[in-house]
């Protein structure tokens, strides 16, 4: 394979694990961010977010000289041929994403392509249906704007949509499921193909919007999965089924297939509930109804909020009592706490005069930023603590909300009288049972 000169738009999660994973299969990999803080650590190898085995790969990527970083766009744009796009793509308030970080991405590509270039912009990042092909007319337009003869045959725009999971993306981008390339030039789509020659994976190639479409379709139905199930799980409830035997039974149809059937206090994240509603948003603005998507939100919101129900069960009236928090990320294996289920449950106890005790593994500084308002407000009643049985002491309950691997094993003699509510089915209810008052979801 030869080797490709790459540069990546962003140093995000999307953004850092794609450039170290390019630069470790081989490629010339520049990273680019506008944050030059971030920048000087990545120089000195500092990693900015929690990944696992992302720091072996970027080391060896850093020691091969195969990547470096810059806040320079001149340099990054002049010393590539493909330049990947891996900037943010949040949620605006109505639900559909804010472009503008990667308007300002093409703004400036545009204004270093030369009458002789040739760059190839792959869009990493989650963009909506249709921004593809919107791109290649706003860029060629730029591009005309500054007198360079033939805009459209300087540069061509391909969807390379990424299906990483937080905490396993570097074994997520070695060993794909699939990759798929999107582009309305099939030659180009094959050099952006190419650079996966490496790790052979099931190639997809397709047209500008399929691409699109194809990563918003795939995290709405793994999204639409865990809502189902966790509607069926509520009705496991009352029926007296074990909604994870039930997820057993229909996962062992290959057709159904057994993953993301595991029912909990609902997902968050930075991708699903986003994706969803920036899909529930384009649908809309095509005159679509998309009722089962709003149902996969609304499902999720209600499920958020199922481990204080059940708490309120067992301790009617919160005031004076003591609440431990274990898990605080929206998953295990990460430190992101956006979307999490753990801010909605957190702020409810605060709400109704409970004092919480919060743990996380590596959570922790993130979660300070985001209950800022919470700590000032509620003055000593939210804290957070260094290690789970510190918070779990004096407390009245329990709520699991992240399964971190740390929280599967529990000398629950230590736990006696406490209500324990496991918002992810970890344990194992008759054990449990024998010393506290256990509740899970869907399981009797
Ligand atoms: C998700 C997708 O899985 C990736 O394929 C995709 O690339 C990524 O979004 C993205 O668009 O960037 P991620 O958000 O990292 O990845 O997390 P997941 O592991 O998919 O979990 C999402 C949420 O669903 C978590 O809150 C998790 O607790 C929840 N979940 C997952 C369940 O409640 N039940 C399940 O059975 C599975």
């Amino acid at each position: 394979m030869s080797e490709k000169r790459i540069a990546v738009i962003g140093t995000g999660y999307v953004g850092l694990v794609s450039g170290a994973c390019f630069a470790y299969l081989g490629h010339k990999v520049i990273g680019l961010d506008i944050d030059a803080e971030k920048i000087e650590k990545l120089k000195n190898g500092e990693i900015p977010i929690y990944e696992p085995g992302l720091d072996r790969i970027l080391n060896q990527a850093i020691e091969s000289g195969n990547i470096e970083f810059t806040t320079d766009y001149a340099y990054a744009v002049k010393n590539s041929d493909f330049i990947f796009i891996a900037v943010g793509t949040p949620s605006k308030i109505d639900g559909s994403a804010d472009l503008s970080y990667v308007k300002t991405a093409y703004d400036r590509i545009a204004e270093l392509i030369d009458e002789n270039d040739f760059k190839v912009i792959v869009n990493k990042s989650t963009v909506p249906v249709g921004t593809g092909r919107w791109a290649k007319k706003y860029i060629a337009n730029l591009l005309k704007e500054r007198g360079i003869k033939n805009p459209e045959e300087r540069f061509e725009i391909v969807s390379n949509p990424e299906f990483l999971r937080e905490g396993k993306a570097v074994e997520d981008f070695m060993n794909p499921d699939r990759v798929v390339v999107g582009a309305d030039n099939r030659d180009v789509a094959g050099m952006v193909a190419s650079l996966y020659e490496k790790l052979q994976p099931a190639m997809l190639i397709t047209d500008l919007p399929t691409a699109e479409m194809i990563k918003y379709a795939s995290n709405a139905f793994l999204a639409t999965k865990i809502s189902f199930i966790n509607e069926i799980a509520n009705v496991c409830e009352k029926v007296g089924a074990d909604v994870t035997v039930v997820a057993r039974g229909m996962g062992l149809d290959h057709r159904i297939s057994p993953y993301f059937l595991n029912a909990g206090c609902g997902f968050g994240g930075s991708c699903f509930p986003k994706d969803v509603k920036a899909l529930i948003y384009t649908a809309k603005e095509v005159g679509e109804e998309p009722e089962l998507l709003n149902s996969v939100i609304d499902v999720n919101e209600r499920q958020k909020l199922k481990p204080v129900e059940k708490l309120l069960k067992h301790i009617p009236d919160l005031k004076g009592k003591t609440i431990a928090v274990w898990g605080l990320a929206f998953k295990p294996e990460t430190d992101d706490m956006r979307e999490a289920p753990s801010i909605p449950i957190i702020k409810k106890l605060l709400e109704l005069g409970a004092t919480v005790k919060a743990y996380d593994p590596v959570a922790i500084p993130n979660a300070k930023a985001v209950f800022e308002q919470e700590l000032k407000a509620y003055k000593g009643k939210l804290q957070f603590t260094e290690t789970k049985e510190e918070a779990v002491q004096d407390a009245d309950a329990l709520l699991l909300v992240t399964e971190w691997n740390e929280f599967k094993d529990v000398n629950f003699d230590k736990l006696r009288g406490k209500v324990v509510i496991d918002g992810r089915n970890l344990w194992e209810p008759s054990i449990v049972r024998q010393f506290c008052k256990y509740e899970s979801i869907g399981r009797p």
